[in-house]
């Protein structure tokens, strides 16, 4: 891999830990809710399972490598701290929706912390699932709970956690198409429910009305349409 290219995900050396920000750092990202990106570009991937997210993110991730000098960072959430490892093992062990809620939000801010430093080093970062998901899936899971409360009380817990992203990009698929490409494939979250998917479905499709960040897509397209479509998006925003 070319120097300068990190992937959150496989290599550690280069990435910020907690003990890299000064207290002041700290306390600033702690109070800071949303705001823009400090210095760099941050865009995230966002739709069901299925829609073709991690598949669009890397090629992207390759098409802006081959095509800039800047550095890139692809990264992804649940993330790869031992916070995202809490979220794998509640949906392994099972969790009550309420603590799940809160056990993604507490990965995204740690996340945040290193997405900040990363912008402040002027990369670009590329985040396949950022809040919106929290939003669309614990929104979904938690309405016979909260009701019309549930995305309300969401966004709220996760505001202080957020950086806000130049662009997010919805991949929308149809449901069962999502559930088609999925049963190509061994793994399943155990949030791949047709019934489920169509909640979480409408609940990023009512984001993208009132979130001029969202970029709505159509992934049922092919691959390399997608792809174009997402990079074209962001020229001119590089
Ligand atoms: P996600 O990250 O959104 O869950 P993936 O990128 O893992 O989705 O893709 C799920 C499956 O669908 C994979 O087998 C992938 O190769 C396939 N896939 C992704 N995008 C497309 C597409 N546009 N057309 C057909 N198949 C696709
Ligand atoms: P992920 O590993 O990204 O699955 P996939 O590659 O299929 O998109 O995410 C695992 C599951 O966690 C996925 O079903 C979506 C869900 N999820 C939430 O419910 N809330 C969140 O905030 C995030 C980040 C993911």
């Amino acid at each position: 891999m070319p120097e300068g290219f990190l992937f959150a995900n496989s290599i550690h050396a280069p990435m910020t830990t907690e003990n890299d920000l000064t207290a002041r750092e700290r306390v600033s990202s702690d109070v800071q809710s949303e705001v823009a990106s400090p210095h760099g570009r941050f865009y995230v991937f966002e739709g069901i399972d299925g829609a073709g997210k991690s598949t669009v993110a890397g090629k992207v991730f390759e098409i802006l490598k081959a095509g800039t000098d800047r550095e890139i960072v692809l990264t992804s959430e649940p993330s790869d701290s031992w916070l995202g490892d809490c979220v794998r093992r509640s949906h392994r062990e099972g969790v009550s929706t309420i603590s799940e809620a809160l056990l993604f939000v507490a990965d995204r801010a740690h996340h945040t912390e290193r997405i900040r430093k990363w912008l402040e080093d002027g990369m670009i970062v590329l985040s396949d699932r950022y809040y919106a998901s929290t939003l669309a899936y614990q929104g979904a899971a938690l309405k016979p709970l909260l009701g019309g409360m549930a995305v309300p009380w969401l966004k709220s817990i996760n505001e202080p956690a957020i950086i806000r992203p130049d662009m997010t990009f919805l991949l929308l698929i149809p449901p069962e198409t999502g559930m088609k490409r999925l049963s190509e494939r061994n793994e399943r979250t155990k949030f791949e429910k047709l019934g489920f998917l169509r909640e979480v479905d409408k609940i990023y499709r009512d984001l993208a009305e009132e979130d001029e960040t969202f970029v709505v897509i159509d992934a049922s397209r092919s691959i390399e349409e997608v792809t174009g479509t997402i990079v074209e998006a962001m020229k001119g925003n590089i």
